[in-house]
């Protein structure tokens, strides 16, 4: 797959750009969705950025990420460090369409929704980003090491804009419903996220 060809030039402007995602038909994920997931939250230099894998079969009906129970447990996750609903928060997915059965996104659907993520980090600017998962911590770092490799430590990260984004990558919440013995690293790398300086 082409990561360095964007699809059909994603748009510079935050609706043109949700309205551009809603009717994309770069990969086949768009057959199986319900309505792609452009994600919600805070949208003005937000506080934090998190993204997540793909929309699960709720997010897909509803339209929004994070509907679902892993949805509930991070949020439970960001309320432990003081994050709270109100605060500024934008939440997203590495890919916007729901994969059917929920199954582990391929390179090539990676490759074609990846720009758009791009885009949304360059037009937010946000502080810092929480990338949750393996796949989306690797598509941003551009790195093919594990997610024990990754997380525990604040990366830097240029936007298409050349702005310079703090990220920290940790376990996704679906993996901690299956792994409950990793929360306490996860809890960790949060702290470290929230601890960094403006
Ligand atoms: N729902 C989402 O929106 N993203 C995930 O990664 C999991 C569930």
């Amino acid at each position: 797959a082409d990561v360095s060809a964007p699809p059909a030039a994603a748009p510079r402007d935050w609706e043109a750009l949700q309205a551009h995602i809603a009717s994309c038909e770069v990969c086949g994920l768009h057959a199986g969705r319900s309505q792609a997931v452009f994600g919600t939250g805070a949208v003005q230099s937000p506080e934090w950025m998190v993204v997540g894998e793909a929309p699960g079969e709720h997010d897909d009906r509803v339209g929004l990420p994070f509907q679902g129970k892993p949805g509930l447990l991070l949020q439970a996750m960001l309320a432990s460090i003081g994050v709270l609903p109100e605060s500024a928060v934008f939440f997203t997915n590495l890919i916007k369409c729901r994969p059917l059965g929920n199954r582990t996104p391929k390179p090539e659907e990676i490759a074609a929704c990846l720009p758009y993520l791009q885009r949304q980090i360059a037009l937010l600017k946000p502080r810092r980003i929480l990338v949750l998962g393996k796949l989306a911590a690797q598509a941003l770092l551009g790195s093919d090491a594990d997610l024990e490799q990754l997380r525990g430590r604040v990366h830097h990260i240029r936007s298409e804009t050349g702005e310079d984004i703090a990220l920290v990558a940790t376990y996704h919440p679906a993996s901690l419903l299956l792994r409950p013995q990793h929360k306490a690293d996860a809890w960790q790398d949060l702290n470290l996220a929230r601890s960094i300086a403006p």
